[in-house]
C-alpha cells in the first residue's frame, strides 16, 4: 500500500514544468485507429490513463513503442475490430472513444462499459444518438455498447443537448470517413477538441471549426500517419496555480498556454492572489491571504469542473463565506467529507458547497477521485502537521511526477510504501 505524506506549512517557490494534457492525449491516442498507419505522438504524459489506453490498443493488435518518456510511436495498421478486454476498458472513461474510432474505421464497434471517476452519472446517450444520426444501429445491453453501420456512415446534422466533451470527440471520430458532410452543433470548445482536430487534419481529415460550438467534418476516403505534439495540461497547470495560492510563495508555471487558464486566473485574482502571464509561463504570487468568493463551474471557456475540488480547498481557507456550484457533474463533492477531517467547515446542499473559511489541520484522508485527490494534496501542503493520503493510484491517473514536482518547489512531501496487510491464514 502506498501513501503520500505531507508535512504542511511550507511556502512554495520556483518553477514547475507542465506535462502534456491527459484529456487531449487520450482522444488523439484512440484517433490513431483511424490513421491505419504509423503515428508519432509527442508531449504524451506518463499517467496511468494513457498507459492503460496504449495497453488497450496493443490488446487489439496495434504496435506501440515508447520512444522516450514523453513520445510514443503507434502503428494501427494491424489493429483488428476485436472487442477489447472489459477489465482494461472498465477502468477509464476514455475507452469510450473506441466506439467512434472503430465505428469510423471498421463500420462497427463493440465496447464493454467504460469506467471513469465516480463524479456522477456518466451516460453515453449523446454519443449513441450521434452514431444513430450518422446511420449506425446502436445497442447497450449485456454490459456492452455496440454500433453497427453495414451500409457505411452518412454525414448528418448532430445537435448535442449539452456541449459534452466525450460526445463531441466520438462524433468527430465517427464522422471522419462518413460520406458527405457532418455538422456538430453545440460542440464542446475545450482545447482538447482543437488538438484532436489538429491531429486528424494532419492525417488528411477535413475538420473545421474546432474550438467553436459548430464543427464541420467533410468525409474523406482514408487517412495516413503523422507526427503530432499534444498541448500542455491546463488542469495540471491550474492545480499548481492553486497550490501556490494555498501555500503562499511565488511559483512559475512553465510550458503552458495562458489563454487556456483565463477562467482559473480570473478567480485567483478575485481571491486576492497575484497572477501574471507572459509567453508560455504564468507566475502566481501569494502571501497566503485569500478572499472569499462564489464560483460556478461551466463548459469551456467557463470555469472548469476539473478545477472544482482544488478551488474548494482555497474556499475552505478563505476568510468569510464562499460557495461553489457544479453545473456539470452531480457528484463532484466527495472531497467535502475528507476536508471536514482536516477541520474544514463545509456543507453540501444540492449541487452547491458552502464554506466558512478557517485554518486546515493535518489528518489521514482518502482520495475519492482524481481531482479530489489532487485537492487533498493541496490541503495537506497548506495544513499544519503531517497529512497522510491513501488511494494515491487515483491521483496518478492524471498527474505526472506530482511528488517530485512539488518537492522541487519546496514542499515537504514523500511517497511512503507500506507492506500490504498480509492475510492471516484462518485457523482450522
Ligand atoms: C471529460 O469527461 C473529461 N474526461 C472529464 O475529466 C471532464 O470533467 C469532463 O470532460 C468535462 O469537462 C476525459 O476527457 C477523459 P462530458 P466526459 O461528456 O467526456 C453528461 C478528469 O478529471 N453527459 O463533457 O465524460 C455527463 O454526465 C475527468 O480529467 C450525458 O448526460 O464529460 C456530464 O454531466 C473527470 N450524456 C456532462 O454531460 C452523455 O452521453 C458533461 O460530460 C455524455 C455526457
Amino acid at each position: 500500500m502506498r501513501k503520500i505524506l505531507i508535512n504542511g506549512g511550507n511556502f512554495l517557490y520556483g518553477n514547475v514544468e507542465i506535462s502534456g494534457m491527459k484529456n487531449a492525449a487520450l482522444p488523439v491516442i484512440y484517433a490513431t485507429i483511424l490513421a491505419n498507419d504509423v503515428c508519432i505522438l509527442e508531449n504524451i504524459p506518463t499517467v496511468s490513463d494513457v498507459t492503460l489506453s496504449l495497453e488497450i490498443l496493443t490488446d487489439m493488435g496495434a504496435k506501440v513503442r515508447r520512444i522516450n518518456s514523453t513520445s510514443v510511436e503507434i502503428d494501427t495498421s494491424c489493429l483488428a475490430p476485436v472487442t477489447p478486454s472489459a477489465d482494461l476498458v472498465s477502468r477509464i472513461r476514455a475507452s469510450t472513444y473506441l466506439l467512434g474510432a472503430c465505428l469510423g474505421r471498421f463500420g462497427k464497434a463493440a465496447v464493454p462499459y467504460p469506467g471513469g471517476c465516480d463524479i456522477g452519472p456518466r451516460p453515453l446517450n449523446f454519443h449513441m444518438e450521434a452514431f444513430k444520426k450518422l446511420g449506425a444501429d446502436v445497442s447497450n445491453d449485456n454490459g456492452m455498447f455496440t454500433a453497427d453501420a453495414p451500409d457505411g456512415l452518412r454525414g448528418s446534422m448532430i445537435s448535442l443537448e449539452i456541449p459534452s466533451v466525450g460526445a463531441t470527440v466520438n462524433s468527430i471520430l465517427a464522422a471522419v470517413f462518413a460520406s458527405g458532410t457532418t455538422i456538430i452543433h453545440n460542440a464542446a470548445r475545450e482545447p482538447h477538441i482543437i488538438d484532436l482536430a489538429g491531429f486528424l487534419n494532419n492525417c488528411g481529415a477535413d475538420i473545421r471549426g474546432a474550438g467553436t460550438n459548430v464543427i464541420k467534418v467533410v468525409g474523406v476516403k482514408s487517412l495516413h500517419g503523422t507526427s503530432y505534439k499534444i498541448l500542455p495540461d491546463m488542469i495540471e497547470a491550474g492545480t499548481y496555480m492553486v497550490a501556490a495560492a494555498a501555500c503562499g510563495g511565488m511559483v512559475n508555471i512553465c510550458s503552458v498556454v495562458p489563454k487556456h487558464l483565463e477562467a482559473i486566473s480570473a478567480r485567483l485574482i478575485d481571491m486576492g492572489v497575484g497572477v501574471e502571464a507572459g509567453g508560455d509561463r504564468i507566475t502566481v504570487t501569494s502571501n497566503g491571504f485569500l478572499k472569499a468568493t462564489d464560483i460556478k463551474t461551466g463548459f469551456y471557456p467557463g470555469f472548469p469542473t476539473d478545477m472544482h475540488p482544488q478551488f474548494a480547498v482555497l474556499l475552505a481557507m478563505a476568510k468569510g463565506v464562499s460557495t461553489i456550484t457544479d453545473s456539470v457533474f452531480d457528484n463532484r463533492f466527495k472531497y467535502a467529507d475528507q476536508l471536514e477531517k482536516m477541520n474544514a467547515n463545509v456543507k453540501v446542499s444540492g449541487n452547491t458547497a458552502i464554506f466558512v473559511g478557517c485554518d486546515l489541520k493535518a489528518a489521514p484522508v482518502v482520495a475519492p477521485d482524481l481531482r479530489a485527490g489532487a485537492a487533498l494534496v493541496i490541503a495537506g501542503l497548506a495544513a499544519d502537521g503531517v497529512t497522510e493520503i491513501s488511494n494515491v493510484e487515483l491521483i496518478e491517473r492524471g498527474y505526472v511526477n506530482i511528488i517530485n514536482k512539488l518537492r522541487a518547489l519546496g514542499a515537504d512531501i514523500v511517497m511512503r510504501v507500506e507492506p500490504d496487510a498480509v492475510a492471516t491464514p484462518s485457523v482450522g
